[in-house]
């Protein structure tokens, strides 16, 4: 069965967060600060070579490559306490050191120009694999690097290992307040890649993580770091189920399979809770932490990584609880009969109306204050909304001709500004694609050929029961 995850990071974004990732990895499976495992580090039962492999000396080494075309973020890497834990042949630093100046089509380009050194760093690793299951992509999508260059290589990883799952974690960027004018160009022209390339991606979004670390945490004006600990707490409690394997989701295929019943409508919800003392410092407030309190507590919007503006109509496609600690099976049984009975989650009307959960251990070598936690993985309709805000920031740029000059220097929009139409097209019909997922006759008119699913959803929806 194969397991093994290949993590790409690129750009500022992606390599911060993946700096905590590893770090949280590390200490979740008792690997120290030079690879080695602790002496305390004796439990077992966990899969540490999903995300590392092992050296000769039997260190462990993270399945990561770290990719950036401004050296600040990577050399900081280079210089922290677990510095030792990677290998360094997988740094790239783009040896002009310029960074992709905030555009998409300099990011994508430079990918194009410095590919095959890239893609001899990924095909190494990949080689070194006994059983790749497949890439995990950290980026923002508002920049130049995470974004033009992450484009550049979901649609390589695309054609060269056409057998095998892409995940992204993708952070878009707050679109109330955002930091970058051109933005919604990277934005969409990144979301076009994220549609046709990925196979599922984790959004989460600046402005919703800056409000939850205000509401829940009590940090105004989080930094970068808090902000990422957030990020890379969900990164974390998704892959616990193939970290720690019980019966099911213990592979990424499991996981996506149950979560998407149409390949296109493959982006993802998060909400996490709670986020504990050990992660961020201020959350140290008591709270009785049951299965069914954390599970409400998942589906309360304020509690979502994502900035959305449900309609209506919104409704979950599927819902994934991942729980973690001290839970036992007649007690997840009754918090889902209470959900139900309350109508506290709706489905789609054409598939299975239930949430899937899965128990699963935590680390033994973190201690937690909370007898309980959870991450809810949900794919709701309502994630349209936000692509439909960045379409409309788009198009407002785009009428006033606004900041093109730069996009056109690059190869991609010498001859004209298609790639922004189709991009637009592409993020358009994903749009409908989720409204109509909405309505009861979405699967006949699947079959019709009208929207642009695979029509899969039926025979994969028939397994997808609560396992208790
Ligand atoms: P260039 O700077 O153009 O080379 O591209 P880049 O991909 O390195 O840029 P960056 O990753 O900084 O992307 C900008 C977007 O990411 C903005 O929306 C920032 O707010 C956001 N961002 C940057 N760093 C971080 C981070 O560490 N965490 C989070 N959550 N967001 C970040």
């Amino acid at each position: 069965r194969p397991v093994e995850i290949i993590t790409i990071q690129a750009g500022q974004c992606g390599n911060s967060v993946g700096q905590q990732f590893w770090q949280q990895l590390c200490q979740e499976h008792g690997i120290n600060q030079d690879g080695n495992l602790e002496d305390f580090a004796t439990e077992g039962g966990d899969r540490k070579d999903v995300f590392f492999y092992q050296s000769d000396d039997t260190r462990y080494i993270p399945r990561a490559i770290l990719l950036d075309l401004e050296p600040r973020v990577l050399h900081g890497i280079q210089n922290s306490a677990y510095k030792n834990i990677y290998n360094p042949e997988n740094f790239y630093i783009h040896k002009d050191g310029t960074g992709a100046g905030n555009n998409w089509a300099t990011g994508y380009h430079m990918g194009e120009q410095v590919q095959d050194e890239v893609l001899d760093m990924i095909d190494r690793e990949a080689d070194g694999s006994d059983s790749l299951e497949g890439f995990m992509l950290l980026h923002s999508i508002a920049g130049g690097t995470g974004s033009g260059l992450g484009s550049f290589m979901l649609e390589r990883l695309n054609d060269r290992f056409p057998k095998k799952l892409i995940q992204t974690y993708s952070v878009f960027p707050n679109t109330q307040d955002g930091d970058i004018v051109v933005q919604p160009y990277n934005s969409l022209l990144s979301m076009k890649r994220l549609t046709q390339n990925a196979d599922s991606v984790v959004v989460l979004d600046n402005g919703a993580l800056s409000r939850i670390a205000a509401d829940r945490l009590h940090v105004q004006n989080p930094s970068f770091q808090q902000t990422n600990q957030l990020v890379s707490t969900v990164m974390s409690a998704s892959t616990t189920t193939l970290r720690y394997p019980g019966y099911m989701h213990n592979d990424l295929v499991g996981i996506v399979a149950s979560l998407i019943p149409t390949p296109r409508c493959h982006f993802l919800m998060t909400s996490y809770t709670p986020f504990s003392g050990e992660n961020v410092e201020q959350a140290k407030t008591v709270r009785k932490t049951t299965v069914l309190d954390v599970m409400r507590r998942l589906l309360q919007p304020k509690n979502r990584m994502v900035s959305t503006s449900p309609t209506k109509r919104s409704c979950y496609m599927s819902i994934l609880n991942i729980i973690q600690g001290e839970a036992d099976p007649t007690d997840v049984h009754k918090s889902l009969l209470r959900i139900r009975e309350r109508h506290l989650a709706t489905f789609i009307p054409w598939g299975p109306a239930s949430i899937q959960v899965a128990l699963t251990r935590k680390s033994p070598y973190i201690p937690s204050s909370h007898r309980v936690s959870g991450l809810m993985l949900a794919n709701h309709t309502g994630i349209a909304t936000l692509f439909k805000r960045i379409l409309t920031q788009y198009n407002a740029l785009r009428k006033r001709n606004a900041f093109l000059e730069s996009y056109k220097r690059e190869p991609m929009f010498e001859g004209g500004l298609d790639e922004f139409d189709d991009a637009r097209e592409v993020v358009l019909g994903l749009v409908r694609e989720y409204e109509d997922a909405e309505r009861e006759d979405y699967l006949s008119r699947e079959e019709e050929g009208g929207a642009g699913g695979g029509g899969e959803g039926e025979g994969e929806a028939g397994d997808k029961r609560v396992p208790v």
